[in-house]
């Protein structure tokens, strides 16, 4: 059985609009899903929508909507924004959607007849506000509860429990003979900190339908529906195995559907997700899939949240960065490279409107931009656009760039792949400075030197498109475009020094980056 790369992001609740920090995650996923296309690999990406749960009948509520029609117009909204970000997503999961909801209840049918659940009576704290049980832990030194609680209650409450306590010693050993479970190292130390510090308690599934109807349905209690987090996790097998994924456990594989063949999606390769949820997926989800007789996903890739001027961003606040207003005023791929250059996976970041002007203007229009345009400029202008010679001046410099790139695309950091192509950008712009090709332009005597100067300087252009590809892959189809090379750059091989053929003629260049009034 040969196995698919297979990546997936959080699925974003449909209690609002999507902001930068759901459009950035979806982001990161789509280049490293491009990343290995480029490379070769066979590739699945996921990406999609949360929608049962308080937090979305709550805010469907406040909008006298039903919460099915609620999602639904919502729905179309972030779907709109996976288009404007040109995800290359292969499938889209709605929470909603029965396959989603058939793959949940088989679960919930299989881990309660083999014993992992048991039902309880809890008595105690309960804000309703935040749809939470709360404990000692969180009283303030004076006895009272936090005013965001709302009004705390004394509540009885029967419910269906998951017994979590006889895996932690195992979760505890996975994590630590598997060092690339949980990336960056300071997020995987602070899991096994959070296991071997705490004894763990049991997860309650369930919530009675008297008081959350808008969830999936015990399918043993009707009752009861499902806890969202339990419903949402689900999301990463439930398509898998709605579409016959041998990589599945059988009993999960509903009998009528198609058979995907010999190729497997599941386990997931990386699972791209926010610091805040880390202990769903880290302690939640690997114990749920040991449950299910599953393999563990291989990978979970946690980044930082976005602040907007060292700011949390907040619908009060109004600090909100848009996503898709930003792109409307700068194009996708401006959006796309500034909160890829300028935050790490793992670390948090501030967006502030000066720094992402200030990188448009330098590295997209005055670096990236100006090479490529008086570079195909000077072709067309001294040479009628027409390659008269081949050299391989810079092929030292861009081999090296090269390999950079792809090491560091194999280790995920989209961040440093990012510097390692802006250190080709930069040695293109000192070669024009330093050949000074319209200086050689003047004199017949220089021909020659003039047809290898831009010979490089094309050719420079060309694998700048091809590494570019899976960052701004508009960009780098419209720099091959005024290459005169037909196709799209999406093989990381053609970054092969040396492509060009004498004699072939580029198009029109036009200005990639407008440059924008300060
Ligand atoms: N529905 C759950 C996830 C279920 S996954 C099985 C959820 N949704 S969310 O809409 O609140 O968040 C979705 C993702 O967006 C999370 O990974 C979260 O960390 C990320 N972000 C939300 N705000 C963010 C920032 N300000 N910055 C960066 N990412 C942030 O949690």
């Amino acid at each position: 059985m040969s196995k698919r790369f297979y990546i997936t992001t959080a699925i974003d609740y449909v209690n609002g609009r999507p902001h930068l920090g759901h459009a950035y995650e979806k982001v990161v996923a789509d280049v490293i899903a491009r990343s290995h296309r480029s490379l070769g690999d066979d590739t699945f990406f996921l990406t999609g929508l949360d929608e049962h749960g308080q937090k979305v009948q709550q805010a469907a509520a406040a909008e006298g909507k039903t919460a099915a029609v609620y999602c639904e117009e919502l729905a179309s909204i972030w779907q709109e924004l996976a288009q404007k970000l040109q995800l290359t997503n292969n499938d889209f999961v709605r929470t909603t959607q029965p396959r989603h909801q058939a793959a949940v209840q088989t679960i919930l049918s299989k881990l309660h007849a083999e014993g992992h659940f048991y039902k309880e009576v809890y008595e105690g704290f309960y804000s309703a506000r935040e749809e939470t049980f709360l404990t000692e832990k969180d009283r303030r030194p004076d006895g009272t509860f936090d005013p965001m609680y709302g009004e705390v209650t004394r509540l009885q409450e029967q419910n269906y429990y998951f017994k979590l306590r006889d895996h932690q010693q195992w979760l505890i050993d996975h994590i630590e003979r598997n060092p690339s479970f949980v990336v960056p190292d300071y997020r995987r130390n602070e899991v096994l900190g959070f296991l071997k510090n705490n004894v763990l308690e049991d997860l309650c599934i369930s919530r009675p339908a008297a008081r959350l109807n808008w969830g999936i349905p015990l399918p043993f209690d009707p009752d009861y529906v499902t806890y969202v987090w339990f419903d949402a996790l689900s999301n990463y097998i439930s398509v898998p195995a709605s579409s016959g994924d041998p990589g599945v456990p059988p009993w999960l594989v509903p009998s009528n559907s198609a058979h995907a063949g010999e190729s497997s999606l599941w386990p997931a390769d990386i699972h791209v997700i926010g610091k805040d949820i880390l202990k769903f997926h880290a302690v939640y989800w690997p114990i749920m899939l040991k449950a299910m007789g599953a393999e563990l996903p291989k990978q979970l890739l946690v980044h930082g949240w976005w602040q907007k001027d060292g700011q949390r961003m907040s619908k009060s606040t109004g600090n909100v960065v848009d996503p898709v207003a930003v792109i409307d005023e700068w194009g996708v791929d401006a959006f796309r490279f500034y909160v890829l250059r300028e935050l790490d996976i793992g670390p948090d970041g501030n967006w502030t409107d000066a720094g992402f002007r200030a990188r448009y203007s330098a590295e997209l229009a005055n670096g990236l931009g100006n090479l490529v345009n008086r570079s195909l400029s000077m072709l067309k202008r001294y040479r009628d656009g027409r390659l008269l010679r081949v050299s391989a001046e810079l092929a030292p410099d861009a081999d090296r760039i090269v390999a950079e790139t792809r090491a560091r695309l194999e280790k995920n950091e989209l961040q440093g792949a990012l510097q390692a192509i802006w250190s080709l950008v930069t040695r293109g712009n000192q070669y024009v400075d330093h050949t000074a090709p319209f200086k050689l332009a003047k004199d017949p005597a220089n021909a020659e030197r003039l047809d290898e100067v831009l010979y490089n300087l094309a050719e420079v252009c060309r694998i700048l498109a091809v590494l570019l590809w899976p960052f701004l892959p508009g960009t780098a189809v419209k720099i091959y475009a005024q290459l005169g090379l037909e196709g799209v750059p999406d093989r990381f091989a053609d970054s092969a020094w040396g492509r060009l053929a004498p004699r072939h003629t580029i198009g029109s260049p036009e200005p990639l980056f407008p440059r924008k009034d300060p």
